[in-house]
């Protein structure tokens, strides 16, 4: 359904009637009729099921059964990389306005049904209303970002110049081809949007994939694979599998018939795919974003009220479970108690809560797992520095019923602690005081991510100054609406330098299709 305004991740409010009441129509709609169905892989233009199943319950709730799901073993990911394989000569030779023509009808279905798919992930993940319908809405971007980039650039086949220009029977042409067979492997936290993009910038190019997304979010995934299932394309062309990582994951690594891969996700499992890539009898492309250790840093010249409400929004929204997420604050001394003041109040503020309802902003954590790491390192913090607010795990009640937790900021640690250093993928924030905006610099550079990056400065020089310096791939200067997080495609390229990323080129960016293609330069007497 289109709403008249238009929501992006830099939505501000969620206070408006005519959102609220069509989200509240679709969860309906899926409590009554979407929700506890088996949904299937898909191999070759054909639904596939395993024998064993997988449960997949909500952390909203967790006795509330969203779907049951295929779990699928190394054989079901070998099929679909054999029929990928057979379908890359006809996909490549489509025209590529065909496939540009696929990707258009996918970001319009994705449109029709966003309210429904965004009600599922809201269930499935435990974000809010507006996270999930941003998500959602940033998929369809994305698509029609890379079916438009397609075009601009006429299917990447350019002509290059001449020995002779006087020549009329010589040409040479650059012409970008497919790699082949492409695997998307994608994380739980977006997870249409980094399913949706890959899988849109690899068909359009013209390689065959196969998809796999995370095991806590099987329901998304489906609905995700299915967009492309049921978008008219030839067996093989476009291949879903689900199980766990250790087998279907694992052969998604090894099989050595995959051309290239798409993996989001954390830093150890993406290296150890940059690393295999590298492996086989030649080296192939593989696209890796990992995760992230986001500073932001706030000068003395700082208005602090934006820089509060980007920090807080960065470091709690979707329960800080985004590697964009801000999870370290270095502030200028003159300001530190006032702006600390003010981030503690605006924390307190926000509403931890059923994520289904109007007014949540932040959900659950995704899992039991991930809620334990919150209870382990709120001791370590508790332990190690202090804790201003925040910490604990919410049991009252409703709460009960899923993993729900509050935003912490924690002061007061090493800045070789452990959990200053490393990526915890939670709603704790660390804030420390420095003596200049060059210290507060050289603290956020020093650690071995590089994703996102925040400075509040109303100070030109000052923020020419980050702009030069910062050691991040997206990197944001007084932005209210996320510090570090929100990026849009078209708008912000996101992309890491550094342990976060790879190929040194963001996604939804001017440089994203060319990593899906290799080139290949034609020259021609005729
Ligand atoms: C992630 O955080 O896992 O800029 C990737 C943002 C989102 C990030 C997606 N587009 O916050």
């Amino acid at each position: 359904m289109a709403l008249k305004m238009k929501i992006t991740y830099s939505t501000m409010s969620a206070d408006n009637e005519e959102l609220q009441s069509a989200f509240d129509a679709a969860f309906a709609k899926v409590r009554q009729s979407m929700l506890g169905l088996e949904v299937p892989m898909f191999i070759d233009g054909e639904k596939v099921y395993a024998g064993e199943k997988t449960r997949a319950c909500s952390p909203v709730d967790t006795s509330l059964h969203l779907c049951t799901a295929q779990k699928g073993t190394a054989e079901h990911a070998r099929m679909a990389v054999s029929a990928a394989r057979a379908a890359t000569k006809g996909w490549a030779a489509t025209p590529w306005q065909e496939r540009v023509a696929m990707l258009r009808r996918v970001a319009q279905t994705i449109r029709d049904h966003n309210f429904e798919l965004s009600a599922v992930m809201v269930l499935e993940v435990g974000k809010s209303r507006l996270e999930a319908l941003g998500e959602v809405e940033e998929t369809a971007d994305l698509v029609d970002y890379y079916a438009n980039a397609m075009e601009k650039n006429h299917g990447y086949i350019n002509a290059l110049g001449k020995t002779n220009p006087d020549d009329p029977h010589e040409s040479n042409m650059s012409v970008l081809k497919p790699f082949g067979v492409w695997v998307v492997i994608s994380p739980f936290n977006f997870p249409m949007a980094l399913a949706g993009a890959p899988i849109a910038a690899a068909l359009v190019t013209g390689n065959t994939v196969v998809f796999k997304g995370a095991s806590t979010t099987l329901y998304t995934g489906w609905l995700t694979a299915q967009l492309f299932a049921e978008a008219g394309l030839p067996p093989g062309v476009f291949n879903y599998v689900s199980g766990p990582g250790r087998t279907v994951g694992q052969e998604l690594q090894d099989n050595p018939g995959i051309d290239g891969w798409t993996f989001t996700g954390s830093y150890e499992v993406g290296m150890q795919v940059a690393r295999n890539a590298l492996a086989g009898r030649y080296p192939r492309p593989a696209i890796i974003e990992m995760g992230g250790k986001n500073p932001t840093v706030i000068s003395n010249k700082a208005n602090l009220d934006k820089a509060v409400q980007g920090v807080v929004r960065s470091a709690f929204g979707l329960d800080g479970q985004k590697c964009s997420a801000c999870s370290r604050v270095y502030v200028h001394k003159d300001v530190y108690d006032d702006f600390v003041g003010k981030l503690v109040t605006s924390t307190r503020k926000l509403k931890v809560g059923d994520p289904s309802t109007r007014e949540a902003f932040m959900g659950t954590v995704i899992d039991k797992g991930a809620y334990e790491d919150y209870q382990k390192y709120m001791a370590q913090a508790q332990q190690d520095g202090q804790v201003l607010v925040g910490g604990s795990t919410l049991t009252d009640g409703d709460y009960a019923k899923g993993y729900y937790v509050q935003p912490a900021i924690v002061a007061g640690l090493a800045e070789d602690h452990p959990l200053v250093k490393n990526e915890l993928f939670l709603p704790i924030l660390h804030v420390a005081k420095v003596g200049s905006v060059e210290e507060g610099m050289r603290l956020a550079n020093d650690t071995q991510y590089g994703l996102t990056s925040g400075f509040f400065s109303e100070d030109e020089q000052e923020a020419r100054y980050f702009l030069d310096n910062v050691q991040a791939g997206t990197v944001y200067v007084n932005r209210a609406s996320g510090a570090t997080t929100g990026a849009w495609p078209g708008i912000q390229a996101f992309g890491g330098w550094k342990g976060s990323g790879m190929s040194g080129k963001g996604v939804g960016g001017l440089y994203t299709l060319p990593l899906y293609m290799h080139e290949q330069s034609q020259t021609w007497f005729k």
